[in-house]
């Protein structure tokens, strides 16, 4: 089992896996006697989720997953607070302890970039002992460094919307200095052909540097905007995420920026037909709640894949096909 920490690890061909896998999923989550056979899969397995930071869908849906399959899952209530952290416990120590409990996979969110590097060099530590049971992590989120399995779900997405993953423009805009969805998105999205990418936000909260240097190392086009309008009608995809108003360092750029970054129903009615709206959620505000029930809006059913998708990982890391 590897570690799952960022994004890059995944290639075309291992996504193909993926996406097929999880679409089988789906086909057996739609009859009893196939939820039965899923729920069988993994019986045996442990699974712990180590939340550091909030999470509605990842967390949820990393549980149902891993209870559909037939896990084990135990999760913390806020580890900064119900975990020995609040007392001062380093990461690397929990870490090592869950390691000593045999759990088979570790879900972690954390506040701090490199926070799943980290957790992972202490579960290779000590995997290397040749404990019988290695344990695997699974990086859901790690400060303003990478969502790997959201970018999974939200390229499963596509696809399952526009039955395609080349020959697009996608828009990506919001807090692109904050985003780890963004960065985990490009980093995946760029590995597949005739891929355009436009980036919106305020000049405070542009794409950083790493993101632009590896677009520009692998020819992939790209340009920079700080205005919707100006682009929006050539969006095959546009991804709009919230303002991290938790994570700015001036917290005066938040009500200057919060109404400029505001998508409602006349800027979706410039978007091409066939085009969608994605965002991994939450939204606070910076989606009008109109445009929820229109067609092109595409983030319910973006959140909904969270599950197959998570469930497909599962599988794969256990070595099970369908
Ligand atoms: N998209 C996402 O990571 O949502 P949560 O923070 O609710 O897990």
């Amino acid at each position: 089992m590897r570690h799952i920490l960022m994004s890059q690890q995944f290639d075309i061909e291992r996504l193909t896996r993926l996406f097929t896998l999880a679409d089988r999923i789906n086909e057996l989550r739609n009859t009893p006697e196939g939820e039965t056979r899923l729920s069988k899969l993994l019986a045996g397995k442990k699974m712990f989720l180590l939340f550091y930071e909030e999470s509605t869908r990842t967390r949820t849906s990393f549980w149902t997953a891993g209870t559909d399959l037939g896990m084990r899952v135990v999760w913390t209530e806020d580890a900064r607070k119900f975990s020995s952290a609040a007392k001062g416990e380093t990461l690397e120590h929990t870490i090592r302890i869950l390691c000593g409990y045999r759990y088979d996979v570790i879900v972690l969110r954390h506040s701090e970039t490199g926070a799943a590097a980290r957790a992972a060099g202490v579960i290779d530590n000590y995997n290397s002992r040749g404990e019988i049971k290695p344990t695997m992590l699974v990086n859901a989120g790690d400060g303003e460094g990478q969502h790997p399995t959201q970018a999974l779900l939200d390229l499963y997405t596509i696809r399952q919307e526009l039955h395609r993953l080349d020959d697009l423009v996608i828009v990506i805009g919001g807090d692109l200095a904050h985003g780890r969805t963004c960065r985990s998105l490009v980093y995946l999205m760029a590995k597949f052909s005739g891929i355009r990418f436009v980036f919106i936000s305020p000049p405070e909260l542009a794409m950083r540097g790493d993101i632009l240097a590896h677009l520009d190392e692998h020819t992939i086009p790209y340009r920079t905007e700080i205005d919707l309008s100006v682009v929006i009608s050539a969006a095959d995809v546009v991804y709009w995420t919230r303002i991290q108003r938790e994570r700015l360092p001036d917290p005066e750029l938040y009500p200057k920026v919060r109404d400029r970054y505001r998508i409602g129903e006349t800027d979706v009615a410039s978007m091409k037909p066939g085009a969608i709206l994605m965002h991994p959620l939450p939204i606070a505000g910076e989606i009008a709640k109109e445009v929820d029930e229109m067609p092109c809006a595409a983030y319910f059913r973006q959140a909904d894949n969270g599950l197959p998708i998570r469930m497909a990982l599962l599988c794969e890391a256990f070595g099970v096909t369908l």
